[in-house]
C-alpha cells in the first residue's frame, strides 16, 4: 500500500496577523505540485484568513494546533472542535509534548481531544515521544508504547485509519538535536508493530508516521529516505517558507 506522505509545518505561538498571512502567502507562492500533503499548522486566530488564501491549492491542508474536548460551554478562552471545523480546519495536532508539559495534558485528556477532533471528520496528528531520561533508561519504546495504547487504542477501525502520528522525541525539539535516520527509523517501525498488533497489518501499512524534532533542509532527506519515516512535523523550520519548501522537497 503507498502511505500519504505529509509535511506538516507548527507555527507554535509565532507569526502576528499578518506575518502569517505573508508566510503562507511564501509557501503557496513556491510550492509546486506534488503528492506530498503540506499542513499549516498555525495559531488559531490565523485558521480563517489562511483557510480562504489555500483554497484551490488543493496539495496544502490547514491545522490547529489544539482544541478542547467539549464541543461547547462556559470554558473562558477556548476554542472546540466545531469551531475548528467551521473555520476549514482539515488536521488538528494534539498531545504536543509542550502541551504535555506547560498544560499538563494527560493522554486519557488526549484521548478526550482525539474523539472531538474525530467527529468532526477531522484529523488528529497525534504526538508522542520521550524525554532524555527516559531514552537513557532504555525506557523510550515502553512509554512510547502506553501513549499510544492510551490515546489511541480506543478508537475503532474506521477512525484509526484517519490517525496521523507523530513521533517527536522531546529532547530533539528545538535543540537542534535531530534523532539519527536509525534512531528515528526504529521508533517508527515500533509505532507501526504495535499499530499491527492492535488493527491488524492493512490498517498498519496504511499509516502515516511523521517525525519531528530538529528537522531542516540539511536533514530532511536522510530522515525521509526511512523505510517507516513518512514525512515530518516541522516547528523553527516552518517559519521560514525556504527551509520548509526545502523540507518538503526532500521527501
Ligand atoms: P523543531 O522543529 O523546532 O525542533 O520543533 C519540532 C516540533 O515540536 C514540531 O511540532
Amino acid at each position: 500500500m503507498k502511505r500519504k506522505k505529509i509535511v506538516a509545518g507548527n507555527w507554535k505561538m509565532y507569526m502576528d496577523y499578518e506575518e502569517g498571512r505573508a508566510l503562507a502567502n511564501a509557501v503557496i507562492s513556491h510550492l509546486q505540485p506534488s503528492e506530498t500533503i503540506v499542513v499549516l499548522g498555525t495559531p488559531y486566530i490565523h485558521l480563517k484568513g489562511i483557510s480562504g488564501l489555500i483554497k484551490g491549492v488543493s496539495s496544502l491542508k490547514l491545522a490547529a494546533q489544539n482544541c478542547h474536548q467539549e464541543n461547547n460551554g462556559a470554558y473562558t478562552g477556548e476554542v472546540s472542535a466545531p469551531m475548528l471545523k467551521s473555520c476549514g480546519v482539515d488536521y488538528v495536532i494534539l498531545g504536543h509534548s509542550e502541551r504535555r508539559e506547560y498544560f499538563h495534558e494527560t493522554d486519557a485528556l488526549i484521548a478526550r481531544k482525539i474523539d472531538a477532533v474525530m467527529a468532526q471528520g477531522m484529523q488528529p496528528i497525534y504526538c508522542c515521544g520521550e524525554r532524555l531520561e527516559v531514552r537513557e533508561a532504555g525506557e523510550h519504546e515502553a512509554l512510547v508504547s502506553r501513549q499510544v495504547s492510551e490515546a489511541l487504542f480506543h478508537l475503532n477501525e474506521e477512525q484509526m485509519r484517519q490517525v496521523v502520528i507523530a513521533y517527536e522525541p522531546v529532547w530533539a525539539i528545538g535543540t537542534g538535536k535531530t534523532a539519527s535516520p536509525e534512531q528515528a527509523q526504529e521508533m517508527h517501525r515500533h509505532i507501526r508493530s504495535l499499530i499491527r498488533k492492535q488493527y491488524g497489518d492493512g490498517i498498519a501499512e496504511g499509516l502515516t508516521i511523521l517525525y519531528g524534532g530538529s528537522v531542516k533542509p540539511g536533514n530532511a532527506a536522510e530522515l525521509f529516505g526511512q523505510p517507516d519515516v513518512d514525512g515530518g512535523l516541522i516547528g523553527g523550520a516552518s517559519l521560514k517558507a525556504e527551509d520548509f519548501i526545502a523540507i518538503v522537497e526532500s521527501i
